[in-house]
């Protein structure tokens, strides 16, 4: 095609895919090149502006390896992963929610009632709760995936002083649907913000400030598995979140217990718990 203009550049991109193997790759990249192309003319984007924006994906090569992605920070900045799964998200039932990069595969067991604290630094939570279909039946079977930052901020994977799979367990609740574990509280943090995703966020005046939260993956036999996280309801961060992964249903208060004897029988840490004690209780919904 000769005698591009602005404008026709558009279209000559979409005639050049007409034979693309695949229609919905050639859809989704003829519309994101559209979509670009509309963003360069609508904002007479300058050769420094966008070589500042190719310097910033080249950098980011540098942040980038087997326990940090980069490209996927600024996804999660951008709100783009937020929206994926808010976009494909179930429509009842707990919403899911972000991801976020320290989830492991093959987390240890922990038992029904087993402790993750074990006395290590911040406050002890209790965590408790049952797992439930659409009708309210107990999800027997479900094997709950769960993870979280310790109590100095860290995940386990950015903390060489502690284990790999420190806070990270896997855990099947009771035919009756319901679990129990005691964990520290996980507190608010800030997503690595040393890279070209952290220089975004300066150049946007915003902070790189998670609310605390403890993640969870749902895998409820006959149900798709439901990436989700709960957030404690006194977080600063609640209305900034970086990645914007809040949703209202997952936020919940955090109580004090001051009697041992309110404890779950099962917990195994029961008679060495501090107390008073944190305790958040999270009723699940299967999404339908
Ligand atoms: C997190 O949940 O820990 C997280 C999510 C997105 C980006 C970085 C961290
Ligand atoms: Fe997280």
């Amino acid at each position: 095609m000769r005698n591009l203009t602005p404008t026709s550049i558009t279209a000559a991109f979409a005639d050049y895919a007409k034979d693309a193997p695949s229609e919905r790759t050639r859809s989704l990249l003829v519309s994101l090149a559209g979509h670009l192309h509309s963003f360069v003319r609508d904002n007479k984007v300058t050769p420094d502006e966008w070589m500042a924006a190719i310097d910033a994906l080249t950098r980011a090569i540098r942040f980038t390896d087997d326990k940090r992605n980069e490209y996927i920070l600024f996804s999660d900045l951008l709100g783009v992963s937020s929206l994926v799964d808010m976009i494909n998200a179930r429509p009842s039932g707990t919403p899911s929610s972000v991801l976020g990069p320290f989830h492991i595969e093959n987390a240890p067991e922990l038992k029904n009632g087993g402790d993750l604290w074990q006395g290590q630094v911040g406050e002890p939570l209790l965590v408790k709760g049952q797992v439930r279909d659409q009708s309210g039946k107990p999800a027997k079977g479900t094997v709950l995936a769960v993870w979280q930052n310790q109590g100095n901020g860290l995940y386990s994977q950015q903390d060489p002083s502690t284990g790999p799979t420190n806070y990270h367990a896997r855990l099947t609740v009771a035919d009756d649907g319901s679990f129990a574990y005691t964990t520290v509280r996980p507190v608010s943090y800030k997503v690595p913000d040393d890279g070209p995703a952290g220089d975004m966020l300066r150049a946007l005046g915003r902070n790189a400030w998670r609310p605390a939260h403890l993640h969870m993956i749902v895998h409820a036999p006959g149900h798709q598995p439901l990436i989700t996280e709960f957030f404690p309801e006194d977080d600063t961060w609640l209305d900034r979140d970086a990645v914007f992964g809040v949703r209202a249903p997952l936020v919940l208060p955090f109580a004090k217990v001051t009697d041992r004897a309110a404890l779950p029988a099962n917990l195994a840490a029961r008679d060495k718990l501090p107390m008073p004690m944190w305790s958040a209780t999270l009723d699940i919904v299967l999404p339908a």
